[in-house]
């Protein structure tokens, strides 16, 4: 979590600090901080938003042309101003950034306290900073550098830092393990941040850093190494995003943005990859991988959130269209319950930001064991797209609103492919069939925009329900995953209580919620399970919930049943799921906006779980 940005050279450093933190405050928003150094060493920091450090350091003295900056996702400390970042040395003479968690800061503290080290927060990453200062003043010969190098060689956990040390003022040191940092590379300036973000409006050539890396960054130089000072060679990428992806344009907020341009990141995912006459599938990333895939006894497809739930409509389509067996698992519970797992497994981790600490852990589990590792990930260049053996970019472009919605339909797209791909290899399916399905995937960017314009009546009917505690969602089949994405969507945003069911399981459990007062959102549209679902809307109505239902356009019988419905273009069911979250998505934007929840940037939450 968190977001980090620094710049070293010669523009005035205060406007590209707050309008990087302004791009980064997706990854946290507990609080913001900036250090300058311009002869003094001016740190200004506070709980709250970048906006609250903007008022904050209006009246005060912002000049300089070296700085760093944070704004923070807690996770040692509340959220106060006092455990804000940036963090300083006790004798002040080193100031630092960090995104990630220092293990054993414990009993790291506990040895510096005995050394004669104060603390004045609550932070593991003040832990650090000291550390640093301790070994900078272990030898009269020690520079920063060496100083940092050593003390990251003591630490445990993860970490993407930023440091200025007083007696090297033209200088930063940025180091990673864990936790992403990209630096941007200027004329006679640098630009360091968590993604490249904040970085493209001044340059598109940038450098990821690996793990272990240590870059010693001035204002015409840079040098990389490891921490056990090693060189590293350059390897500049250059970066595929612009300015407007960055902005909302006319819509008032990022999430709606994203919900809408969903016809055209569909499209982006499945471009190039299916042939003009819809008669194959090309998925470019996995040629070179394909015939280990096609060997694979079982795949297991990992992820966390919204990203576990496009897993498991994989999950779906993969079993039935190329019958071989897969298991989906949270990325949180894989990694640590040591599961059998061996050459002959293909793992899939799935993720949009490919930083997420959990799925890259579990990632890295599975290739010890031996398994094939793949990547659907929509962050070009993210430790999960760099570390798997090969992988397929969902291209749902960058994806700002914390609450993931392009990026799911993306990765289940993704994940259309690749199961009629595999099929089709494998000779499961007939290439009838096989045509026919790539021409459903085709139609569903048109189809999605018949349900688009009916945005108005979505609120409408969020309206309705704006005021309940809790909401019910069913789904079965390849539905039952998007009634599971439908409630998470409600609960990020609107911090309304939502459960999602199978709606056959209903019946052992939830349905004793049911009164006159629960919003039960169905999933119903026509496919094999309807009947069964049908039945399941008798079994709520009888106990009079308000039903809401996703119904296929013309399904006159379930518009009567219910209170009310959304209603969504006949499509196959193997592509329904791409249309049937639609309407959820607007459903649980309508009613956060309608409860003055903050959509794009929801409590408690960050876009980029890079911490465990
Ligand atoms: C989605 O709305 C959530 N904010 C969250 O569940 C997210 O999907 C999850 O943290 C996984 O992120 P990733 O796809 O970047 O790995
Ligand atoms: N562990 C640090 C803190 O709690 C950094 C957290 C983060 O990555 O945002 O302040």
């Amino acid at each position: 979590m968190c977001g980090i940005v620094g710049y070293i050279g010669d523009k005035n450093v205060y406007p590209i600090l707050i309008s990087g933190l302004q791009r980064l405050e997706y990854r946290g928003y507990d609080s913001a901080g900036i250090a300058i150094f311009n002869g003094d060493l001016n740190v200004y920091k506070c709980k709250g938003r970048v906006s609250d450090l903007e008022n904050h350091v209006a009246d005060k003295d912002t000049g300089g042309h070296v700085g760093i900056g944070h704004t923070r996702w807690a996770t040692h400390g509340e959220p106060n101003d006092r455990n804000a970042h940036p963090h300083t040395s006790m004798n002040g003479n080193f100031v630092l950034v960090h995104n990630g968690i220092i293990e054993n800061y414990a009993e790291l503290k506990t040895t510096l306290q005995k050394k004669g080290f104060t603390f004045q927060s609550d932070t593991d990453t003040e832990v650090l900073v000291n550390l640093i200062e301790y070994f900078y003043q272990s030898g009269e010969e020690m520079d920063a550098e060496t100083a940092v190098r050593l003390a990251l060689s003591k630490v445990v956990g993860a970490y993407g830092i930023v440091v200025f040390c007083k007696n090297e003022k033209n200088r930063l040191i940025a180091a990673r393990k864990g936790s992403p940092l990209v630096i941007g590379l200027g004329r006679g300036e640098y630009f360091i941040a968590s993604d490249a973000s904040p970085i493209v409006e001044y340059t598109d050539s940038v450098i990821y850093l690996n793990d272990l890396d240590v870059a010693i960054i001035n204002k015409d130089s840079l040098t990389l190494k490891t921490v056990e000072n090693a060189p590293v060679p350059f390897k500049v990428t250059k970066v595929d995003m612009s300015i407007g992806d960055l902005e909302k344009g006319d819509f008032d907020h990022f999430m709606l943005k994203e919900i809408f341009e969903q016809p055209k990141t569909i499209e982006d995912t499945f471009r190039g990859r299916i042939k003009p006459d819809h008669s194959d599938i090309v998925l470019g990333g996995l040629l070179d991988i394909f015939p280990k895939i096609m060997q694979a006894r079982r795949i297991i497809l990992i992820g966390c959130g919204t990203s576990w739930h496009a897993a498991l409509v994989g999950e779906y389509m993969i079993e039935e269209y190329a019958r071989v067996p897969v298991e989906v698992e949270y990325a949180s519970e894989f990694r640590y319950r040591n599961p059998i797992l061996d050459k002959n497994d293909v793992v899939i981790a799935i993720s949009q930001s490919g930083e997420t600490a959990d799925t890259l852990a579990a990632l890295r589990m599975a290739k010890e064991k031996g398994a094939t590792i793949l990547g659907i990930c929509n962050v070009v260049g993210s430790s999960i797209a760099r570390e798997t053996d090969a992988g397929v970019y969902t291209h749902a472009g960058v994806e700002i609103g914390v609450a993931s919605t392009k990026a799911f339909t993306a990765q289940v797209t993704v994940l259309t492919l690749f199961a009629l791909k595999l099929a089709k290899e494998k000779g499961q399916i007939a290439p009838e069939l096989y045509g026919s399905l790539i021409h459903e995937l085709a139609e569903v960017p048109d189809k999605l925009k018949s349900i688009l314009v009916m945005h108005p009546h979505i609120k409408e009917v969020a309206a309705k329900y704006k005021d309940a505690i809790n909401a019910l969602y069913l789904g079965r089949g390849y539905l039952f995953p998007v009634a599971l994405e439908g409630a998470l969507k409600l609960k990020e945003i609107s911090y309304m209580h939502a459960e999602g069911y199978a709606a056959g399981e209903m019946k052992h459990g939830p349905i004793a919620l049911v009164d006159d007062n629960l919003p039960v959102v169905v999933v119903a549209a026509k496919d094999s399970y309807y009947e069964k679902i049908v039945s399941n809307i008798q079994e709520v109505k009888a106990r009079r919930g308000n039903i809401i239902a996703v119904v296929t356009e013309g399904d006159d019988t379930l518009k009567a049943m219910v209170n009310d419905v959304f209603e969504i273009p006949k499509s196959h069911p193997f592509v329904t799921p791409l249309l049937a979250v639609v309407p959820l998505q607007l459903f649980s934007y309508y009613i956060a906006v309608m409860r003055g929840c903050d959509v794009d940037q929801p409590r408690n939450l960050a876009k980029s779980v890079t911490v465990e």
